[in-house]
């Protein structure tokens, strides 16, 4: 089925001026980009975004890092698109991620890994409603 997901471009990626190659390999994969903003996010939106790991060792890194440099929230459209995304971006930790996925060509280390894709249509719902309203996204 046609479904929709929620992916970041880091700020690892947009530093590298990388937001377009990204993309690329995203409608490429045959996703569809139907919503897209740059943002600088605040403290409370990156502490809220990733709230579910709030206990890791890495929770403070990981809400510094975000909060860096700005990123590019975005909702992919297409058959399958959590799986597919998840096939493009590789595995978190890019040492780990397969030959030709996002990860293994552009990121830098399991923390700056250039993209976040959500790993389930719920989350996805939640995680686009996190950041866009319905009136900015445009099938
Ligand atoms: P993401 O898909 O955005 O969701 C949680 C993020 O935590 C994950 O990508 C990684 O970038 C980050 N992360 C996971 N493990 C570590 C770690 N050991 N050190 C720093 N960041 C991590």
């Amino acid at each position: 089925a046609v479904t929709r997901t929620f992916s970041i471009i880091k700020p690892d990626a947009t530093r590298r001026n990388l937001t377009g190659a990204v993309t690329q390999m995203l409608e490429e994969a045959g996703l569809r980009v139907v919503a897209s903003k740059r943002i600088h996010m605040s403290r409370e939106q990156a502490e809220g975004f990733y709230a579910v790991h709030s206990e890791r060792p890495f929770f403070g890194e990981l809400v510094e890092f975000m909060m860096s440099e700005p990123v590019v929230v975005q909702v992919l459209e297409g058959e399958d698109a959590v799986t597919r995304n998840r096939d493009i971006m590789g595995a978190t930790n890019p040492a780990e991620a397969a030959e030709g996925t996002i990860r293994k060509t552009h990121a830098l280390s399991i923390g700056e890994n250039t993209v976040h894709g959500s790993d389930s249509d719920e989350n996805a719902k939640i995680e686009i409603d996190f950041f866009f309203d319905a009136s900015e996204i445009v099938g």
